[in-house]
């Protein structure tokens, strides 16, 4: 089974529930308030090792916050990898409306502070066939991309949260790049290009309660996986619960369709839980979930 490395932000998510998510100029009163484990790397780090794979982390956080990485370590997740910051640990402001949407204030902090060297250090015990899983709330992703495809690393990636540059920067290098449906005309727009004429080998577009798309760009193929109906309270991470349950599915050599179809349970079952790393399910409930 290949290795998991995953190169990605790690936050301290405040939740507030809320009536709706508040306009602009509006002061609404939270009905709720939790504190827990998050970042869409620590998110896709913790799905990852809770469906078996053997998964590193790559990140910082700043002092006086070692309970995130006693957490991750509770899921499983290899932590040695996780440096020390000057910065304060990355925070994400996250509003959770009564229909499960949500609307997320970031704070980068130590996710902006990774050191290449270290970085290299990481991706240097990788070996080939592994899987690199990175996203969009740290710095870095191109030059980690480029040594992990030097190795024979597969690179998957969520363009998330969808930035432009960052994007660009990353796709010589891509294996497998996942987007929403956003994200997806995000990219369709910024390139002037439909997404199946992307040079990148497979693309995964997650589509909510619809299910899942993969896509073999070279061979213009197309599976789909439907949809699970559940009662969504919290949609937080359910993206980044995908995106780990996938790659570790492709860690153990399932087919593309098997890994979307865990993948998309995982998911379902995430959304009907508030929290985001803490509320990821492990594979032994996903295997049971039947919604
Ligand atoms: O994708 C959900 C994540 O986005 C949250 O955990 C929050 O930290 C933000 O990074």
């Amino acid at each position: 089974m290949a290795d998991i490395w995953c190169l990605g932000s790690i936050n301290i998510d405040m939740f507030y529930d809320v009536p709706h998510i508040p306009a602009p100029g509006e002061t609404l009163a939270a009905t709720g308030h939790s504190i827990g484990l998050g970042g869409k790397g620590a998110n896709q780090s913790a799905a990852a090792a809770k469906a078996g794979a053997k998964t590193f982390h790559i990140g910082a956080i700043g002092e006086n916050s070692s309970w995130v990485v006693d957490r991750l370590d509770s899921y499983g997740v290899e932590t040695t990898w996780i440096a020390k910051s000057e910065e304060p640990t990355g925070q994400a402001l996250i509003n959770v409306a009564l229909d499960g949407e949500n609307a997320i204030v970031l704070l980068a902090g130590a996710n902006a502070s990774l050191d290449l060297d270290h970085v290299k250090a990481a991706i240097s015990r990788a070996r080939s066939g592994d899987i690199l899983l990175m996203q969009n709330e740290t710095t870095l992703q191109a030059e980690t991309a480029e040594l992990a495809k030097e190795k024979g690393v597969r690179v998957f990636y969520s363009a998330a949260p969808f930035d432009d540059a960052a994007v660009r920067s990353v796709l010589p290098f891509i294996d497998t790049l996942f987007v929403n449906e956003i994200e997806a005309a995000q990219l369709e727009k910024s390139l002037n290009q439909s997404l199946k004429s992307l040079e990148v080998p497979h693309i995964v577009i997650t589509l909510g309660a619809d299910g899942a798309r993969w896509i073999d760009t070279s061979r213009d193929l197309q599976i789909d996986v439907s949809g699970l109906r559940v009662k969504a309270v919290d949609t937080t991470g359910a993206g980044d619960t995908f995106a780990g349950y996938f790659a570790a599915g492709c860690a153990r050599g399932d087919t593309p369709k098997a890994a979307m179809e865990l993948a998309t349970k995982a998911a379902a079952l995430k959304v009907t839980k508030k929290g985001t790393a803490d509320a990821i399910p492990f594979l032994e409930e996903v295997v049971r979930f039947t919604p």
